[in-house]
């Protein structure tokens, strides 16, 4: 038998390159079926950079599509109720697999990169809802999930992790062109939001959604939405914080899932000097943009 370590290796996987973004090998074995995927209309797509809310923001989708039922929402863990598109592992069923038996209307996951989000989901024009993160604290939560989640290659130091995340070299690849390549895409079919909105004024932003999808939920269930999408509620339950999982894919007692699930948690993190360094990378990377983030 393998030791714990051999173990270990033999889940983290070497990133490979898709079209020049850094993705693990199985994610890319699996590209052809992706590539080819067959949107329907009433397809909503949730697309983000990882670490952004992604599951957070699933939750109250699936809340909304069940009108605020939470028993409904209990029904499966939220990795099998909204699909992640690109999902290739050795075993068990691809994203793709899982959509194919997913009855309408779906909830679709991506991180692709905008340019990579396979052409039936703008020839269909489904929706698509797109969170955004400010990048200090999804560096942060990258790395803590680069420890639990044990398909991510070895994250190294913290310092290490950071040179890497600002040039690029991690899953999903730079967080800059993520964020600006979806922005620039921005339509009429499409809500961009922020975690940190969210955080902020939860109501406000579920209202938004809610407008977007022409939909009308009456107060008390709005409430139960926001109830049951407290990082709180989300924490302890099963269906939500990921704590099904194979223990040898994501080791909770490492960091959990559901980690701090705060705005500005980078300042416990970063020294002095590597936020200055970061700041000089986020204007240089980020000028001429109209996209701007709340650090906290
Ligand atoms: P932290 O590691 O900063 O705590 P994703 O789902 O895209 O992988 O993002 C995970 C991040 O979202 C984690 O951030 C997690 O704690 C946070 N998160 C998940 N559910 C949340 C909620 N209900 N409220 C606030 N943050 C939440």
């Amino acid at each position: 038998p393998l030791s714990a370590m051999e173990q270990e290796d033999a889940i983290r996987q070497e990133l490979g390159s898709l079209h020049g973004i850094p993705l693990f090998k199985s994610f890319i074995e699996g590209w052809p079926q992706v590539k080819a995927f067959q949107a329907r209309p009433d397809d909503l797509l949730i697309s983000t950079y990882p670490k952004s809310g992604t599951t957070w923001l699933s939750e109250i989708m699936d809340m909304i599509y069940h009108d605020g039922d939470v028993e409904k929402c209990r029904r499966d863990a939220i990795y099998n109720r909204v699909p992640f598109l690109e999902m290739k592992v050795p075993k068990g069923p691809s994203g793709v697999e899982q959509l194919e038996n997913t009855p309408s209307p779906r909830l679709v996951k991506t991180h692709l990169p905008v340019q990579l989000l396979p052409t039936s989901f703008w020839e269909k024009d489904c929706k698509i809802i797109y969170m955004a993160r400010n990048p200090k604290d999804v560096v942060i939560s990258y790395y803590y999930f680069h420890h639990m989640a044990k398909i991510h290659p070895d994250p190294g130091t913290k310092a290490e992790f950071l040179e890497n995340f600002m040039a690029g070299k991690v899953a999903y690849g730079s967080w800059y062109d993520h964020v600006r390549g979806w922005w620039e895409k921005k339509q009429e079919n499409m809500l961009y939001l922020f975690y940190e909105d969210m955080k902020k004024d939860p109501r406000r932003e579920v209202q938004k959604i809610l407008q977007f999808l022409g939909k009308d939920l009456a107060e008390g269930t709005v409430e139960r939405i926001l109830h049951h999408t407290s990082f709180q509620e989300m924490k302890k339950n099963p269906a939500a914080n990921y704590e099904t999982m194979l223990p040898t894919m994501m080791d909770h007692s490492v960091s959990p899932f559901l980690r701090k699930g705060i705005s500005g948690d980078w300042k416990n993190h970063f020294t002095v000097a590597q936020n200055e360094r970061f700041d000089q990378h986020y204007q240089e990377h980020m000028a001429g943009s109209d996209l701007h983030f709340q650090m906290e």
